[in-house]
């Protein structure tokens, strides 16, 4: 009988999972650096459909796939027919039959929720303008390695946009557990739907959802601060008033001594050093920076395996 398909479009999807994929990724994570790639879903495809730039998403889904036996076929949309008119439906139809699973990178979220909607071989969001899920996972794998695994009283303090990376983490951050504040300039807040849902899950999950304006006041008393690019891919249009907006929301030393010692600094990456985080602070003793990149890969793996049905034995 077919089971129903197992999308991410929004990190909400893995909910009742997450907590299982962290410790998955990491014992994957444990068995490469010993040689076991753990090519457990041999023989599989996955589509890459990418409308936008890419080296972390694209590399890691990329290897990801290698690792677990199978392969991961890249195609910019501007090479399919989807840059000629072919509908995003059609291509969700057309692709389901060839392949195991489609990842999408897409400027719009209705175009990632269309292309769910059409395949029938689970979606997972490469990004889009309102989240970046699997982003996420990697990032709560880096800090989860570093606390052992304990979310619980601890506090994410997020400086900047509020855009796709921190709708996906306040999101993240409320299912497993581990407080969130975020700052951000008034007229760049988190979209509001994502901080109700955020806020219900943290409610289940005993942690806190909170959304200031100040830099200073997120990074009083946290054990991570996190920021992303003060111009997304998309907003190039805003850069100038983006750019004198989020002056001040510099992730630099005097932000991190606000924080608890033993403070950790994530940034999804690409950086504009210079701007939302110093070079001081990239390259310092705090940055997890490194780490959170590799787990691209490590939480990969552990988000395709779950959504490709294991092989039949
Ligand atoms: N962090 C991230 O998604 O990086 P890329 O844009 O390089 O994939
Ligand atoms: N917020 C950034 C994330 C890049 C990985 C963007 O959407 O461009």
């Amino acid at each position: 009988m077919p089971t129903a398909k197992s999308d991410v479009v929004s990190i909400v999807d893995l909910a009742p999972a997450l907590p299982t994929i962290l410790r998955r990724a990491e014992a994957m994570k444990r068995a490469r650096t010993h040689g076991d790639r753990s090519p457990t879903r041999p023989g599989t495809n996955l589509a890459m459909i990418f409308e936008k730039s890419s080296t972390r998403t694209r590399t890691s889904f990329e290897v990801a796939m290698n690792d677990l036996g199978g392969h991961g076929l890249y195609m910019s949309s501007r090479d399919l027919q989807l840059g000629r008119g072919e509908t995003i439906g059609d291509t969700a139809r057309v692709l389901s039959r060839y392949v195991d699973a489609i990842c999408y990178r897409a400027y719009r979220h209705e175009d990632m929720r269309a292309l769910a909607d059409s395949a029938t071989v689970p979606v997972l969001n490469a990004l889009d303008d309102r989240e970046h899920p699997c982003q996420i996972v990697a990032d709560l794998l880096t800090l989860h390695e570093r606390w052992a695994g304990k979310f619980a009283g601890k506090t994410l303090a997020y400086v900047g946009d509020g855009n796709n990376v921190l709708n996906s983490l306040l999101l993240g951050a409320a299912i497993v557990g581990l407080n969130i504040v975020a700052a951000t300039p008034s007229k760049y807040r988190p979209a509001p739907s994502i901080v109700t849902q955020a806020e219900a899950l943290a409610g289940r999950s005993g942690s806190t959802v909170r959304v200031v304006e100040s830099p200073g006041d997120a990074a009083r008393g946290a054990d991570a601060i996190y920021t992303d690019v003060w111009v997304s891919m998309g907003d190039e249009a805003e850069k100038d008033a983006r750019e004198t907006a989020f002056r001040g929301y510099q992730v630099d030393t005097e932000l991190l001594a606000r924080a608890n010692s033993g403070v950790w600094v994530l940034h999804d990456l690409p950086a504009h050093r210079g701007q939302e985080i110093t070079d001081e602070v990239m390259d310092g003793p705090r940055a997890a920076i490194w780490d959170q990149a590799e787990n691209r890969l490590h939480a990969q793996k552990a988000i395709l395996e779950h959504v490709l049905p294991a092989p039949a034995r």
